[in-house]
């Protein structure tokens, strides 16, 4: 095969909506460009300068061809690496590579890969809300649209605190209550099974809010509501919990949105401590390494349950779909609806129909991003105040 030689690389850090995102083209001598996912919501500028100032220059002039080894080149260039500024600029030229690639075979990443594991993915959703009443009314809405499988909440992530007592002067930051969070979701498990029984499953995001003897207490009050899964029960530097929580509960367990380093699952795969591995494929450098870990997932009985939230460009929204349809151990797809100027943006953006994603027949990645418009929707810092969580005696809790 003929060399594809690499001209040009440029990074876009754009807000079109409430999230700052990052894309990244690859530009080459046979005029077939690729584009790739490279959002870290909260550092984007800091992703755009990797690509800008260290991939652009390491890869100009190279083969396009050979992803296998321009990700490693990319990975080791830095010497120090697996950190969620350099996985997301790699994974942004990775999944612009792999576009490449599909154009060039004029077929879309699934067939590149290998073909269809399954008709359509099962797609689950978010359902939150402040009371019991305006959730049952979001939960109704998506039973209609078609969804099987609903992400159950009260509140925002750690619940809505409304007992609790701080010290005076209490220190800067969003405060929530491990007790009063636990207590109220897991009346909220309980009205719910009892008003739509098993009309649909339950999913719930505890997002690290937990210190590892409730997350246990936790997990085992909660088995008896057959969730789909529950995610993040414990921050990854903790995951050595699971080993106690899967000891004394089947409640499936599901994590990996945190991880950017092999090091932080090899462990926990190998000793079938989740159920489902909820890995962001940007964060672990891009489609090159997800195979990789989606195939020892397989090996080992593990799920696929690709990290998709709102954080994403329509690209890496687009590579989920593909793996999912592709993988034999992809469980189902975390969708929320794109907004508005993110439509604008990005064309052929993959929307679930009747709670399925369906294959995406278009070579390569199969999304369009509108370069011309990025000057409409200039990055924008973001203070994040959310991730300054703390419980009711100012202790910082991991966000
Ligand atoms: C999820 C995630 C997101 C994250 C967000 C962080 O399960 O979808 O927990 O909601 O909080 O991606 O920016
Ligand atoms: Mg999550």
């Amino acid at each position: 095969m003929k060399p594809t030689m690499i001209t040009d690389i440029k990074s876009f850090a754009i807000k079109p909506d409430r999230h700052n995102l990052v894309v990244v083209k690859v530009e080459t001598d046979k005029g077939i460009s690729g584009i790739g996912c490279a959002t870290f919501q909260f550092r984007p500028l800091a992703v755009q300068c990797i690509v800008d100032e260290y991939l652009k220059p390491l890869l100009v002039g190279r083969d396009a061809n050979q992803i296998e080894d321009l990700w490693h080149v990319m990975t080791v260039n830095a010497y120090w690496r697996n950190g969620p500024v350099i996985n997301n600029a790699i994974s942004g030229v990775d999944m612009a590579l792999w576009d490449i690639k599909g154009k060039q075979a004029d077929m879309p990443l699934y067939q590149l890969l290998g073909g269809k594991a399954r008709t359509a993915i099962p797609a689950y959703t978010h359902a939150v809300a402040n009371d019991l009443d305006t959730l049952y009314g979001e939960i109704d809405k998506f039973l209609a649209e078609g969804y099987r499988h609903i992400r159950c909440q009260l509140g925002f992530y750690g619940g809505n605190a409304t007992k609790m007592v701080t010290p005076k002067q209490p220190i800067e930051g969003t405060y929530f209550d491990q007790n009063e969070y636990m207590n109220t979701t897991l009346k909220m498990f309980e009205a719910i099974a009892n008003k739509y029984g098993d009309s649909f499953q339950m999913l719930h995001d505890v997002h690290e809010r937990l210190f590892p003897n409730q997350a246990v207490q936790f997990a085992k009050k909660a088995e008896k509501y057959n969730l789909f899964f529950l995610e993040d029960i414990l921050p990854p530097d903790q995951n050595e919990w699971l080993a106690q929580i899967r000891s004394q509960t089947s409640t499936p367990i599901a994590t990996g949105e945190l991880f950017n380093n092999p090091m932080e699952w090899k462990k926990l795969v190998m000793e079938r401590q989740l159920d489902y591995m909820r890995a962001h494929v940007s964060q672990i450098g891009g489609i090159t390494p997800a195979l990789k870990l989606a195939h020892v997932c397989d090996a080992m009985g593990v799920r696929m349950a690709w990290h998709t939230p709102s954080d994403i460009t329509p690209i890496g929204l687009a590579v989920n779909t593909h793996l999912n349809i592709h993988l034999h151990n992809a469980a189902i797809q975390e969708n929320i609806d794109v907004p508005e100027n993110t439509q604008k943006i990005f064309k052929n953006i993959p929307a679930p129909e009747k709670g399925y994603f369906y294959p995406i027949d278009r070579p390569g990645i199969g999304v369009d991003f509108l370069e011309g418009m990025a000057d409409e929707f200039p990055v924008e810092y973001r203070p994040h105040e959310w991730t300054q969580s703390r419980i009711p005696d100012g202790t910082l809790i991991t966000p």
